[in-house]
């Protein structure tokens, strides 16, 4: 399917896989909107964005934040004309024993990488039922389908991503909406590299373009296709 004038938000689009699928997005000719919450990382990569001949703007706002995500959304559907597409991305991925993390960092976790997705969802869902059409990527981990050690609130917050995004896509399939689950597992990103989980050596793992071709491969497929659920993993790391 061509997805050329499309209008798509990603979430967290300053940096790591957000913006590599921001740019794959925009190289489609999709506008794109990207929120975060560092300025200078949004307006470079919004800088890039126009430069492939798309529109593209950012909002700065923290996910965790209800009313600040629906401001946020407001503002970016109104000055991109709409919204067809949501990136569901940003999220931190603190790790720490059961023992010594503390509870602040276990909840802040959760809030971000659970409430974010489903603020977020909300704010588009009201535009894309009205459109009668939308695709919401919704990204979870490998870690949501099974807990491991030093990983308790990231694993907990992706698990209750994955099932929310399944009620999601219950609830919204008879709109149009296509809600698809990702469980991709580790791909060279600052959280991956900060985590220890990779020394991010492109010769054995996945890169954030690897992730982002899938997402924009994903969105291209006939709109009487739903890709429900997919993981990806690196070949041989
Ligand atoms: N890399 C991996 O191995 C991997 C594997 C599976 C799943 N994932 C998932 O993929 C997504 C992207 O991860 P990444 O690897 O690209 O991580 P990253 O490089 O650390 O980037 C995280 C992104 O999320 C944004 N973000 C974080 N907290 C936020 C908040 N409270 N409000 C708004 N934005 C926030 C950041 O933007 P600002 O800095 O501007 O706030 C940044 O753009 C995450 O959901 C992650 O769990 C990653």
């Amino acid at each position: 399917m061509n997805i050329k004038g499309k209008n798509a938000i990603v979430t967290g689009g300053g940096r790591g896989l957000g913006k590599a699928v921001a740019l794959a997005l925009a190289h489609e000719g999709v506008n794109v909107g990207i929120t975060g919450r560092n300025e200078e990382n949004l307006r470079n990569t919004v800088a890039e964005l126009q430069q492939l001949g798309v529109k593209s703007a950012y909002a700065v706002f923290s996910v965790d934040q209800e009313a600040a995500v629906q401001k946020g959304i407001a503002e970016l559907v109104s000055q991109l004309g709409g919204v067809e597409i949501l990136i569901n991305n940003a999220g931190i991925g603190n790790m720490g024993s059961l023992e010594e993390m503390s509870s602040d960092v276990w909840e802040q976790v959760i809030k971000t990488n659970l409430f974010g997705v489903y603020y977020a969802a909300k704010a588009v869902y009201p535009y894309m039922k009205e459109k009668g059409e939308g695709d919401i990527v919704n990204v979870a981990s490998t870690a949501g389908l099974k807990g491991g050690g030093n990983m308790s609130a990231y694993a907990a917050s992706k698990a209750a991503v994955i099932s929310l995004s399944q009620s999601m896509m219950a609830e919204w399939r008879k709109h149009n909406i296509r809600v698809i689950t990702l469980t991709p597992s580790t791909i060279a990103s600052d959280m991956s590299i900060t985590a220890g989980l990779t020394d991010g050596n492109p010769e054995r793992v996945l890169q954030p373009e690897d992730f982002a071709e899938w997402v924009r491969d994903i969105l291209k497929m006939n709109r009487r296709a739903l890709i429900a659920n997919g993981s990806i993993f690196s070949s041989n790391p």
